[in-house]
């Protein structure tokens, strides 16, 4: 007999409506038995690797506060995203309603994170951003039981911009997927550069997952600006790489980019990769004790190197067993755990972080280099970055 069910309460769908303003029933799930915890994930496409990274890092915090959360036993559930925005509800849907989990961990793609964050704000079910860095899940939809550990699109951009126009590149060409991540994270860079006293002059897209850069490589160098700014990630950032430097250009226009372009594909993009300047809220080469010893455990659990998401699945693994021990294992004590999870402080490798008002990190953007394979830190960007939170209720 399973000591699992749902319980739906009169209070519950008060508190609930209150929280996200729609009149639906929130879950409650029975707070006896293992805690079950949700990954959706993509484990297919382009993120492919984004999503493993994560999931690695989350259960490697976890394992290492004890493998449980609040004292109780973890049973774990899994969903592929694909990065398909067309089936975020019923991904979403399949971890909350079929597998009925207390937390769903997800995901990496902005438009995917949108079906999360409706399912959400109607269940009430803890949700723990651990990548995707749509704007809205802590602006206009911004919920209580919505925590992100990563980033908004626009913080690494935002501290782009003005590196660059020190750097002397005042002309710039900005190229990226046609989708959220990409216009949030152009929003950033738009906003830094022209401040700092840069022209844009040409906006370039593909469609996303599409890697066909060819003939917009052709235009670039037709183009001739003094740099190139860029959003692109995972295996299709691989390719932007290798396709920019046998297009001629590396060398000759220099590319920056958030740091997501150089993130987990150095193996891959090799020597075509050397001198990528990019503005990121971690870089492989911090001098912390805190960050060598992250590295070498990641390094020996996983024979692969740490990057950025496997950062933030640890992170994410951090704050939830935070939120989990404050209140014993009891997820229904809603009040108690978000408040706990709002004043958590993440000693993460990246550097110790606090949740912002709208709950996404508020962190410093480091200035880095590729050099031989490994993203180098140059400077620091920004300094306690928050985002902007707007449209954010809480309610
Ligand atoms: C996004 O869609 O939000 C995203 C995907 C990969 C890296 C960074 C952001």
């Amino acid at each position: 007999m399973t000591t699992r069910r749902l319980v739906l309460t009169r209070s519950a769908a008060i508190v609930g409506a209150a929280s996200t303003g729609l009149l639906l029933p929130q879950i409650v799930r029975a707070q006896s038995g293992k805690v079950r915890v949700g990954f959706m994930l993509p484990y297919t496409g382009t993120y492919a690797q984004l999503g493993v990274a994560i999931e690695n890092g989350v259960r490697m915090a976890i394992d290492e506060k004890g493998g449980k959360l609040g004292g109780r036993e973890i049973e774990w559930f899994k969903v592929d995203d694909e990065s398909e925005p067309s089936k975020g509800v019923e991904n979403a849907n399949k971890l909350v309603q079929r597998d009925k989990v207390d937390v769903i961990i997800g995901t990496v793609h902005s438009g995917v994170q949108m079906g999360i964050q409706k399912v959400a704000r109607d269940s009430g079910v803890l949700s723990l951003i651990p990548n995707a860095g749509v704007l809205a899940a802590t602006g206009a939809l911004c919920a209580p039981n919505v925590f992100r550990t990563s980033f908004t699109n626009s913080q690494p951009t935002l501290a782009l911009g003005k590196a660059m126009v020190d750097r002397g590149h005042k002309k710039a060409v900005w190229i990226t997927w046609n989708y959220s991540a990409g216009a949030e994270a152009f929003a950033g860079f738009k906003e830094s550069y022209t401040k700092a006293g840069g022209t844009i002059v040409k906006e370039l897209a593909v469609p996303f997952p599409s890697v066909e850069f060819q003939a917009l490589l052709t235009e670039i160098a037709s183009i001739k600006p003094d740099a190139v700014a860029c959003f692109f990630a995972g295996g299709g950032a691989a390719k932007f790489i290798r396709d920019y430097a046998a297009a001629g250009l590396k060398g000759k226009i220099p590319l920056y980019g958030s740091g997501f372009l150089t993130e987990g594909v150095l193996d891959a993009a090799g020597p075509a990769a050397d001198g990528i300047v990019t503005t990121m809220h971690y870089s492989d080469s911090l001098d912390t004790p805190r960050n060598k010893q992250f590295r070498t455990a990641y390094a020996s659990q996983f024979k692969m190197q740490p990057d950025v998401y496997a950062v933030q699945g640890y992170d994410t693994g951090l704050l939830l067993t935070m939120g989990a021990a404050a209140v014993k294992g009891d997820l229904n004590n809603k009040k108690a755990l978000y408040a706990a999870m709002e004043g958590a402080t993440i000693d993460s490798p990246r550097g110790k972080w606090k949740m912002s008002k709208s709950h996404n990190p508020i962190q410093d953007m480091y200035l880095r280099v590729v050099e031989n394979k490994e993203n180098k830190v140059i400077g620091v960007a920004a300094k306690a970055l928050a985002d902007s939170g707007a449209g954010c209720k809480m309610g």
